[in-house]
């Protein structure tokens, strides 16, 4: 984007809900609404400042190229695009759960090649390979609790939060991965060329993470 615009890319839904009081703490609110608009970039009360709503996965992506300055992102996308061009400096508390492995009772205690679905693919051989486990993964792009009850995995690697949805189908938690919030992201080149801006916006949303608590 151009060079005196600020663009922050977010995801719709959870992030962009959870975010927008953050960035009204830090002075700056949207003009459209993404729940009614159908515009991708929306215009901020600041002239200069635009925010993109997009796929949660996304978000490092478009970061990582410079196609947006700044984002909020879940440490498990982070985790999974690997970070490559971006720096991640500051947790901004939000959209908290966990990354766990699931299944029914018991079922990563036999021995042999465990089958894993998951979306988190990168994620997942990592764990896997630090425990000298061999896996075989299973690519999906939602739902992952149906996966062990129709017998396309022993477990998934998922998203947990008040474990609502691994009780209703009968899935419990069987590993950690990770403690899992969103974290401000910034592009590297930007954080050089756009040093003064960026670290002022840093330092206002650090600001509003430190009231938050
Ligand atoms: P998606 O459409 O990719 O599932 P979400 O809005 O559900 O997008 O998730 C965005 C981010 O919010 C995730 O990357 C994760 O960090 C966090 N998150 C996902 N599910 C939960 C949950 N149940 N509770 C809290 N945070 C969550
Ligand atoms: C997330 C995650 C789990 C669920 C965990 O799904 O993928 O399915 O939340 O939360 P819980 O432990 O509180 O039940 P989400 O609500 O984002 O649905 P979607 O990603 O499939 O749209
Ligand atoms: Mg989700």
């Amino acid at each position: 984007m151009s060079n005196d615009t600020l663009t922050i890319a977010l995801s719709k839904g959870r992030i962009y809900k959870d975010t927008l009081p953050l960035l009204a703490a830090a002075g700056i609110t949207p003009v459209d609404d993404p729940d009614t608009s159908r515009k991708l970039i929306l215009d901020t009360n600041h002239p200069d400042v635009k925010l993109v709503v997009i796929r949660a996965a996304d978000v490092p992506t478009y970061v990582q190229y410079g196609a947006a300055d700044l984002g909020v992102s879940g440490k498990d996308v982070l985790m999974e695009h690997g970070g490559e061009g971006i720096y991640e400096p500051l947790d901004l508390g939000i959209a908290r759960c966990r990354l766990m492995v699931a299944g029914r009772p018991g079922a990563t205690d036999r021995a042999g090649r465990l089958r894993v679905a998951t979306k988190f693919v990168n994620t997942t051989r990592r764990h896997y390979a630090a425990q000298g486990r061999q896996v075989e993964v299973i690519k999906l792009y939602g739902s992952m609790e149906l996966a062990p009850i129709v017998g396309l995995s022993d477990c998934i690697v998922d998203l947990v939060d008040t474990g609502n949805t691994l009780r209703a189908n009968g899935l419990v938690p069987l590993e950690h991965i990770a403690d899992i919030s969103a974290r401000l992201v910034v592009n590297k080149a930007s954080m050089k060329m756009k040093s003064a801006r960026v670290k002022d916006l840093i330092r206002r949303l650090t600001d509003a993470v430190v009231t938050a608590i």
